[in-house]
């Protein structure tokens, strides 16, 4: 098969630079490569564009050199509400194609914001398509529960059309896609209190960390497969946060929450999944070369181009 790699330089979906620099990190590690070598035909254009959008991403310094730019203040709590939306629906237009043309999109972050694009895209081409989040947290906000106002804690609020969310600009590209039975998460540990209300109240399957504990990561995937995917007939989207991953294995990210997936179980995952044979859409996000020493940044940068190996079919023996 073809898996096409769309590279998404942005951070301003959450404070911190640096995240932008994490497609090209995970490219320039050999990526691209290292996909060829599994079989895939790799489709790579080279970054997706998003500097003539024209709000100011206060995280790029430079950013507005010499072009127009329009102020993008807050909408509600939501911070840089325009940007976000622009990038994000450049980057579904992107992704939904790929799809339609048969390759398998396999986004890098980039802020975990674009989940709102590789869904979408992904279920414009696969209705049916369910969602598999491996995550420290559910980013399950609504622009009015947040408490950050980063909208990389709101994607899945967007794509369930929750209270809040009708909201322009988003409301002018992104279509309630998702229903609360088509999502099941996996190594969540740092919920926010209304966040743990919404999951409650809309019966949304979740493996905490406790559960990891108690069951086991075999055990897990499959009770999370089964919830989503009962008879294996559905395609997966697998979005992958590598905060989900304990700070010693990636820490090189934003949000980083002790008591983690180990590498094993984060690559576990990935490997069951792939073993389904149902993936048709992955993303691997938040990574940010920009944070912790050499030594946490070269290992978060293998740990993402590992954890898409894996997804994609890299097998022990
Ligand atoms: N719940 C927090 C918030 O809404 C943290 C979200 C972290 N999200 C992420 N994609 N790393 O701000
Ligand atoms: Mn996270
Ligand atoms: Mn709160
Ligand atoms: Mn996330």
């Amino acid at each position: 098969g073809t898996v096409a790699v769309v590279g998404c330089p942005f951070s301003g979906g959450q404070g911190k630079s640096g995240v932008d620099l994490g497609p090209n990190a995970l490219v320039e590690r050999g990526l691209l490569s290292q996909l060829s070598e599994l079989g895939w035909n790799v489709h790579y254009e080279g970054p997706a564009e998003f500097d003539d959008i024209p709000y100011i991403n206060p995280n790029q310094p430079g950013a507005s050199n010499g072009r127009e730019v329009l102020p993008d203040p807050d909408i509600g709590k939501m911070k840089k509400p325009r940007l976000v939306s622009a990038v994000n629906q450049r980057a579904m237009g992107i992704i939904r194609d790929h799809a339609m043309e048969g390759r398998l999109p396999l986004t890098l972050g980039g802020d975990h914001s674009l989940a709102m694009a590789t869904v979408s895209g992904i279920k414009a081409k696969y209705p049916d398509a369910c969602v598999v989040w491996v995550d420290a947290h559910a980013d399950i906000n609504t622009p009015a529960t947040s408490d950050s106002g980063n909208i990389h804690g709101m994607p899945i609020s967007f794509l369930l059309g929750l209270p809040g969310t009708d909201v322009a600009p988003f409301s002018d590209w992104i279509k309630p896609c998702l229903k609360p039975s088509d999502i099941v998460y996996i190594g969540l540990r740092d919920l926010d209190v209304e966040e743990k209300k919404i999951l409650r109240d809309l019966g949304i399957k979740c493996f905490t960390m406790h559960e990891v504990d108690r069951l086991g990561v075999g055990e897990v995937v499959k009770k999370a497969l089964k919830h989503v995917n009962p008879k294996g007939e559905r395609p997966v989207h697998l979005s992958f946060d590598v905060d989900a991953c304990d700070p010693s294995v990636a820490g090189s990210t934003g949000t980083p929450v002790r008591g983690g997936l180990t590498f094993r179980e984060a690559h576990y995952i990935c490997e069951a999944i792939a073993e389904t044979g149902c993936l048709v859409g992955l993303d691997i996000m938040e990574v940010n070369p920009a944070l912790g020493d050499d030594k946490s940044v070269n290992e978060t940068v293998a740990v993402g181009c590992s954890l898409a190996r894996a997804a994609l079919g890299e097998t022990l023996l």
